[in-house]
């Protein structure tokens, strides 16, 4: 059985999916939810799940992102992951911890990569007149949302359409998205997967 330890900042919806996907026959089981920032709505709600917790907060850190992160590993060291997933995790990850898990860590991101790395996806996407948005999960590797993509999610890009109306559109696809993913990445296969 693989151990996931979810990496959150905020509501943690995405967390919430993987980790309900995670019962039965699934390969793996929810370890930790670890979040950078106090008060993250996906908090309470691993709790609510009953997974242990831990809270790193990147503020006490100041700019010393190895010392954020030395703190991060140390609370994962105690819960002995076997895959990490960010899950709306919104801190830049240094070459160092990266290369530590790579082959490990997965993240989800709300664009068709390799379009629109970094953040205001949807905004972006509406303003370059695309017809489709979507979600990925790829493998983490250094180069910011540029690692290898193991699935993809579409949506159509509706007229009148915002950034919220399509956000809203989006992230129920990246909840069938990613616990699918991890599924198969749990049992091995790292073969991309399309929905829908
Ligand atoms: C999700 O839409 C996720 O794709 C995005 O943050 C949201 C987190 O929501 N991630 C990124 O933008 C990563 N750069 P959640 O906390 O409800 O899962």
């Amino acid at each position: 059985m693989k151990r996931v330890a979810i990496l959150i900042s905020g509501s943690g919806s995405n967390m919430v999916a993987l980790a309900e996907s995670m019962v039965g026959d699934h390969p793996a089981r929810p370890v930790l939810v670890l979040s950078n920032v106090p008060g993250a709505g996906g908090l309470a709600k691993a709790e609510a799940l009953g997974i242990p917790t831990a809270l790193v907060d990147h503020k006490r850190f100041g700019k010393d992102r190895a010392a954020f992160e030395a703190a991060l590993q140390a609370e994962l060291d105690k819960v002995q992951p076997d895959i990490l997933c960010l899950a709306g995790f919104m801190r830049v990850l240094t070459e160092g911890f990266v290369s530590f898990w790579e082959g490990r860590m997965l993240n989800i991101h709300p664009s068709l990569l390799p379009k629109y790395r970094g953040l205001n996806t949807h905004a972006r996407a509406i303003e370059a007149g695309d017809a489709e948005a979507g979600c990925s999960v790829h493998e983490v590797t250094a180069e910011l949302d540029g690692g290898p993509v193991l699935g993809q999610a579409r949506v159509p890009i509706l007229q009148g359409d915002t950034a919220d109306t399509l956000a809203a559109r989006v992230l129920p696809m990246e909840h069938r998205l990613y616990p699918a993913v991890l599924r198969r990445y749990a049992a091995g296969d790292r073969t991309p997967l399309h929905l829908p």
